[in-house]
């Protein structure tokens, strides 16, 4: 990406919700705190493609015990901004969890639609245990309640890019977590 594409991306921000330095502030105390919770067990981070990429490259390096990585992809039949509820499995784990402490890491938990539907396809492999880090969470849309056992910010209703989020693919790799300009999406409707 160009100097200009890259000053194009955070010129269609409206708001910084989240700074990077916030997020590598609360990326390493979560780490340390998983780190001591874990320590001794057999640890696989589960991640949800595509968002939380960023999130679980940082996190599993403030994460210094020993862990495997693993990942889902998931579908939830959403336009636009909104997920739908019917959610489906594009892409199912590599390696059989039975018996192993599963920590699903994602970037963010809107109705909580998808992670309902993550959790349940995991607990059916029978894991020792299974737990959520949420770096996002946007309580004032939940749908179906989900509990939280590592969670980085509380985040207003506003549709948010940046750090692995998109809108139509793009924003992903902007630094921070932002709120896009309105006239950004009068732009692609
Ligand atoms: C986002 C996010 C969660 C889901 C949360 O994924 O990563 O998986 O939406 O929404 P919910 O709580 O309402 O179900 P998205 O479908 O945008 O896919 P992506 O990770 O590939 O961007």
């Amino acid at each position: 990406m160009t100097v200009l594409a890259r000053a194009q991306q955070a010129d269609d921000v409206a708001e910084v919700l989240v700074t990077a330095e916030e997020i590598a502030a609360k990326v390493h105390e979560l780490g340390v705190r998983i780190a001591a919770d874990y320590q001794g067990k057999d640890l696989v981070l589960v991640s949800i493609l595509k968002g939380a990429l960023p999130f679980l490259a940082d996190l599993m390096r403030a994460t210094q015990i020993p862990l495997a990585l693993d990942f889902l992809e998931v579908s939830s039949y959403g336009a636009g901004t909104e997920s739908t509820g019917a959610v489906r499995i594009l892409k199912d784990l590599a390696h059989p969890i039975e018996g192993r402490h599963v920590l699903v890491v994602e970037d963010i938990l809107d109705t909580g639609h998808t992670l309902s539907y993550v959790f349940d396809h995991l607990r059916a492999q029978r894991p020792e245990s299974v737990r959520l880090c949420v770096l996002l969470d946007k309580p004032a849309r939940r749908v179906i309640p989900i509990e939280i056992d590592y969670r980085g910010f509380e985040i207003p209703d506003k549709f948010v890019v940046g750090y692995g989020l998109d809108y139509a693919e793009r924003y992903r790799n902007l630094p921070f977590v932002g709120v896009l300009k309105p006239e950004v999406y009068a732009r692609r409707s």
